[in-house]
């Protein structure tokens, strides 16, 4: 072994060091804390025991930073990311896949010294921005470099394996496992009570109608005028009628110190209008509180809650002021980590308002993590909820994916999110990736998911589909863009055409072309049979001779207009023009960059190609 681990490695992850130490390329599709970093780590560990070079890959900043820190003691380790560039000289480096895209354009000398590329999240080639990152990068891969894909799990990994593999010329092993070591518990946190909704994949629809019948009594009394029966108590109702059964993990959080919850007065939903809309701060901050207060009590901290705007978890964590989560030793933890990490500021930057206001949070065991935050801040952050110190975050997606954090519960803000484009539910991928946040693998046994319900309780058939439902397949998002088109005209070796070609958009029409080339030969080599035109006149035959005759004589004339000298005179670089295409199917705008020489007739033009392709 070219390194050793502290714990039994599980099947799929002896799989996969199998095929390494054959020097052979493997795809690892792995449920969230799976332990799929082992296969990177065995990775560089080969990369330092032969002299080579290994590249590691990650969609995410907060990703890099962490494997960062984890591989400095192990390994020869370098960072390359926007922000940082930290021993660019090592034999391992952590990057992001857009500077690894932008040496092999570049055709940088590491490349030639590389065994091994590593693309964790692989999953990301389906993000509509970037995902054609990783696309660039594998076709653009050269062929003496071993791939390790590490994944989460996907209907088609085989095929995406298959695509690379054609590509590459060379086989890539396929191999993970679906089973998640911690098991996750998913509830929904109505009116200061948790629900459990779904256990070990079996959704439970008992707890869910102790959910909704919760509701409708709350809101019949709010309709009477009379208060919520809720008292906030530590319990969950897993089913009505059901034994209650506590969340309780037999020993109390040990991160848990003197706790204090502010003038908070512990009935949660109950101070607020009942389900009418009404979602004011002051009522949101209630039932933050209300929450913290049961995590709290259940022994489910530290938390993460996800939010989908950075504004709305920035005012989250600000709202819940006069709450102290941290213990008196915790609280000069965090004071001498953030005043070492932020005395690498310079001078007035300290006071920053975002690194006071940050700070200020900090120090209570309160965090929030997006991407409007300071990469120092953002970064501190991480350390400190790594930690264990931190003890609720409110974030956004940056923390969504790959991050080994040690959160006992993941909750859920909503379940809608804007994606750029419009406000929809969240995808079934989506949330297991967030909900794969909760229980880490060795120091929790069960993870909690937590769905807060203001003024509605799910549907049934909604909240299977995004907690059970099949995550998105592995697709293409491949197209020709402006910056792969200029960088591509400096590759010799590889044309446009090519990159399109090799794309796994193309793959299945390029896997069944010697099936339809087959199907061609065997069509033209079948005894043509005269068509009798009963209709037209003259026949086709005769018409298809003037029509070739016609395009002869335009062809000349076409050329005798080309070379007088009244279309050079106009055919100056600047013009723009409309150029008949080869197909003749289509005309396109372009623009003459060089006239020619005297004696070569020939102009270089530049065309829009938005016209061709769509961008
Ligand atoms: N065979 C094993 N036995 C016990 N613990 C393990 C084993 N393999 C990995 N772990 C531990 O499990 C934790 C999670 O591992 P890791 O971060 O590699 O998960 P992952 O599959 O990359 O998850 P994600 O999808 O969230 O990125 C780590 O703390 C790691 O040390
Ligand atoms: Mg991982």
């Amino acid at each position: 072994m070219a390194i050793e681990f502290p714990f039994e490695l599980d099947k799929f992850q002896k799989e996969a060091i199998y095929y390494l130490e054959k020097g052979e390329s493997v795809f690892v599709a792995a449920h969230t804390s799976a332990g799929k970093t082992v296969v990177a780590e065995y990775a560089f560990a080969l990369a330092s025991k032969h002299c080579t070079r290994a590249v590691y890959t990650a969609p995410i900043k907060t990703i890099s930073n962490q494997k960062y820190r984890d591989f400095c003691g192990k390994f020869d380790v370098g960072l390359l990311t926007g922000d940082v560039s930290l021993r660019p000289e090592a034999s391992c480096l952590i990057m992001t896949t857009e500077i690894l895209r932008s040496m092999l354009y570049r055709g940088a000398d590491i490349i030639r010294d590389i065994e091994w590329v590593i693309f964790d999240e692989v999953h990301y080639v389906n993000d509509v921005e970037r995902g054609v990152v990783w696309e660039e990068v594998i076709i653009m891969l050269p062929r003496h470099i071993n791939i390790v894909l590490l994944s989460a799990t996907v209907p088609n990994t085989v095929e995406f394996a298959d695509w690379i593999g054609r590509t590459k010329q060379k086989k890539i092993h396929v191999t993970g496992t679906s089973k998640r070591p911690v098991p996750l518990e998913h509830c929904l946190f109505y009116s200061g009570e948790l629900y459990k909704i779904c256990e070990r994949e079996n959704f439970l629809p008992q707890g869910l109608k102790a959910a909704k019948d919760a509701y409708k009594k709350k809101n019949s009394n709010a309709a009477r005028g009379g208060t919520s029966s809720s008292t906030g108590s530590s319990a969950v109702q897993g089913a009505r009628g059901q034994k209650r059964e506590t969340f309780n993990r037999g020993k109390q959080n040990k991160h848990s110190g003197p706790q204090n919850f502010g003038n908070y007065s512990g009935t949660g939903w109950g101070n607020q209008s009942n389900g009418g809309g009404q979602n004011s701060w002051s009522s949101r901050r209630t039932t933050w509180l209300t929450l913290i207060d049961k995590l709290s009590k259940n022994s489910l901290l530290p938390a993460v809650i996800f939010g989908f705007s950075k504004n709305q978890c920035d005012k989250s964590a600000n709202s819940i002021t006069g709450t102290d989560l941290t213990s008196s030793s915790e609280k000069s933890e965090i004071r001498v980590f953030c005043d070492k990490a932020f005395s690498r500021l310079k001078g007035s930057d300290r006071n920053l308002p975002q690194v006071v206001r940050v700070q200020g949070l900090l120090c209570r065991g309160i965090g929030v993590h997006h991407a409007g935050l300071l990469p120092i801040v953002k970064e501190v952050v991480e350390m400190l909820f790594c930690r264990g110190v931190i003890k609720v975050l409110f974030s956004t997606e940056t923390f969504a994916m790959g991050v080994n954090a040690p959160a006992r519960t993941v909750v859920f803000d909503t379940l809608r999110k804007f994606d750029g484009k419009e406000f929809r539910s969240v995808l079934p991928g989506e949330y297991t990736q967030m909900a794969g946040r909760a229980g880490r693998r060795g120091l929790d046994k069960t993870g909690t998911v937590i769905v807060m319900c203001r003024d509605e309780i799910p549907e049934e058939n909604d909240l299977k589909l995004v907690i059970t439902g099949t995550p998105m397949k592995l697709e293409s998002q491949f197209r020709l863009t402006y910056i792969m088109i200029l960088h591509l005209l400096r590759v010799e070796e590889l044309k446009i055409e090519d990159m399109l070609k090799r794309s796994f958009a193309e793959f299945h029409a390029q896997k069944k072309l010697p099936e339809q080339q087959q199907l061609l030969m065997r069509k033209l080599a079948q005894p043509k049979k005269t068509i009798e035109c009963i209709k037209c006149e003259p026949a086709f035959e005769e018409y298809y001779e003037m029509h070739t005759e016609a395009e002869e004589h335009r062809e000349h004339i076409t050329k005798a207009v080309m070379q007088s000298p009244v279309a050079q005179q106009f055919l100056t670089p600047g013009r723009v023009v409309v150029v008949k295409s080869q197909s003749a199917q289509d005309h396109l705008l372009g623009v003459v960059l060089k006239s020619s020489s005297a004696n070569n007739k020939q102009y270089i033009l530049c065309y829009f190609l938005n016209l061709m392709f769509q961008q």
